[in-house]
């Protein structure tokens, strides 16, 4: 699968987003080693502490159907400046995904690349228990 494709996912799971809170719409699309394609946006409620990020519905997502291993993840969100996971993201997409290749976009282009390992530099994680 072509890099525009798994963003164009990405875009299109944006949409889905429920963002009344924080108008922060943000969509992720994460590629299977088998080329599978699972995708997840941001869901806020009347909580706001219960909000869910886009990286984490899509890995949730993807393991519960029972998806092991994890090659890409692509991110999107209408900002200029790359938007990364956030630091909680960042831990279950470590420890689900492992060193997953993070592609940035917004709604125009794509705007960053990155290997996991290097958002997480130092992570904890179960070879630690
Ligand atoms: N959010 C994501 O879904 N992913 C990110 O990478 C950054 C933040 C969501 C959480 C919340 O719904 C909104 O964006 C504002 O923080």
């Amino acid at each position: 699968m072509k890099d525009s494709d798994l963003i164009r996912a990405a875009r299109q799971a944006r949409r889905n987003a429920h963002a009344s809170l924080s108008k922060f719409k943000v969509g992720a699309a994460l590629e299977t080693v088998d080329g599978t394609v699972v995708t997840g946006c941001n869901i806020e409620n009347a909580t706001y502490g219960l909000t869910i990020c886009a990286e984490r519905v899509a890995m949730f997502k993807a393991v519960s159907e029972g998806h092991r291993r994890f090659r890409r993840i692509a991110i999107v969100a209408d900002t200029e400046r790359p938007t990364p996971p956030c630091g909680a993201c960042r831990q279950i997409l470590w420890e689900f995904g492992g060193n997953l290749e993070v592609i940035l976009a917004n709604l125009r282009r794509e705007t960053g690349r990155h290997r996991l390992s290097d958002l997480l530099p130092v992570p904890f994680d179960r070879t630690l228990l």
